[in-house]
């Protein structure tokens, strides 16, 4: 037995099997390119699902961690940090918000997002106002708050049940947002683009729409800009694209470059929402998760990542268009900056499919169930783009079809 199979047998063993990870051992990573426990080297254009943003260990990130590991990782938040205070700033001054709070995933951003739009209505006299309004198709993470927003029924089967008051809309259909938006709703959340749910761009319609419609009923418009943010679509938050500000908008993935850091940033208006003791996160917001979030900040700004983002996403786009129209197995192409998928035809096996493409070398992930997601590095090459596409364009010619 070679010492990738005795691995994967011990972690089937030792694993809960709440995964279905692909049959190798990852060891090492570089830029681009990961190597499992035999020796063989894949290409990685899915950025471990959109949050390497500078790549499989960048020189300048894994320098700054042990910098940081060797000085000071943890104060509980009973004391401040140097670093937290550093990178809120940096956040601050980036984006239109005003305050930011640090946690450690997307869900919990999330979890942090909902927790504030109650206790905000609440502290104002307006406690009626509890529930939330979705869409369905999102995306909002696993934890039973975020969960409870998640507008795809597979995520819920069994865990029922969940937090209560919450209303799902179809994405983009600004007629039932407007129907769905009362004097109960806490909060509208909804994702600028919907990632996991298939890579779908919100409509310009949609998203100042759901602005204009929360201002005029008192409810707090929240963006999970968990995967559309930190320069993924070719600006530094999705929002951008629709010129619209919400009243806070959570944050995960590419922020801490593969460190575990998240975090939601708020507008002043509704920034005193968490009140001393109303929420709180034993490591969020530790100087190491942060000394990593600076250092990716630092890295985009000095590699110029979002503009790479921009002008690279634009070319993903057009080659992808064009293996698209060579094949029969695929159906179009959409995405925004370096979020970007390829539709299976009906007939053509998902599961079998993205096995294939990791056998051939390649490391993309499925997003919305039929659509093959390509999700690189910020800094990804247009050289590493090409190879991909390559692989991708020969394993899709073939694709394996549903039995
Ligand atoms: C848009 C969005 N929100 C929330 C999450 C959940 O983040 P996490 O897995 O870090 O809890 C994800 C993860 O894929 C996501 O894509």
């Amino acid at each position: 037995m070679t010492r990738q199979e005795d691995m994967l047998r011990t972690a089937k063993e030792v694993q809960l099997g709440n995964y279905a990870p692909a049959p190798f051992v990852l060891t090492h990573g570089r830029g681009r390119r990961v190597t499992d426990a035999s020796g063989r080297e894949y290409l990685d254009l899915s950025a471990g699902i959109s949050v390497l943003s500078v790549g499989h260990s960048h020189p300048t990130l894994a320098a700054a961690i042990a910098e940081q590991a060797a000085r000071l990782m943890h104060v509980s938040n009973v004391f401040y940090n140097d670093r937290a205070i550093e990178l809120a700033e940096a956040i601050c001054a980036r984006t239109p918000f005003d305050k930011v709070y640090f946690c450690n995933s997307g869900s919990e951003a999330n979890e942090s997002l909902l927790k504030l739009a109650r206790r905000y209505h609440y502290d104002r006299g307006e406690k009626q106002r509890t529930e939330f309004v979705s869409t369905h198709n999102s995306f909002h993470g696993r934890t039973m708050g975020s969960l409870s927003v998640t507008g795809q029924a597979k995520y819920h089967k069994g865990m029922e049940p969940l937090v209560q008051g919450v209303r799902f809309v179809d994405y983009n259909d600004l007629a039932a947002l407007d129907a769905a938006v009362t004097e109960q709703t806490a909060a509208v959340v909804f994702e600028p683009v919907q990632a996991e749910g298939g890579i779908i761009l919100g409509t310009d319609e949609f998203v100042r729409g759901a602005r204009r419609i929360c201002d005029e009923r008192g409810a707090l418009l929240f963006f999970d800009e968990i995967q559309s943010g930190y320069g993924r679509t070719g600006r530094f938050l999705a929002q951008e694209w629709f010129d619209t500000t919400p009243d806070a908008c959570s944050l995960a993935k590419g922020i801490g470059g593969g460190f575990p850091l998240g975090a939601i940033a708020v507008t002043e208006r509704v920034a005193g929402g968490l009140p001393p003791g109303s929420h709180a996160s034993t490591f969020g917001g530790n100087p190491l998760a942060c000394a990593a979030g600076l250092a990716v900040l630092h890295i985009i700004d000095e590699e110029g990542l979002i503009e790479n983002a921009r002008r690279l996403g634009g070319y993903l786009a057009e080659r992808l268009a064009e293996v698209d129209a060579q094949l029969e197995s695929t159906t179009g192409t959409r995405g925004l900056g370096l979020l970007q998928g390829i539709v299976l035809a009906d007939d053509v096996d998902p599961s079998a499919t993205i096995a294939a493409i990791h056998s051939a070398g390649l490391l993309l992930t499925l997003a919305g169930g039929n659509v093959v997601r390509i999700s690189p590095s910020l800094n990804v090459t247009r050289d590493e783009l090409d190879e991909g596409l390559s692989i991708l364009a020969k394993v899709l010619a073939e694709a394996p079809r549903k039995p």
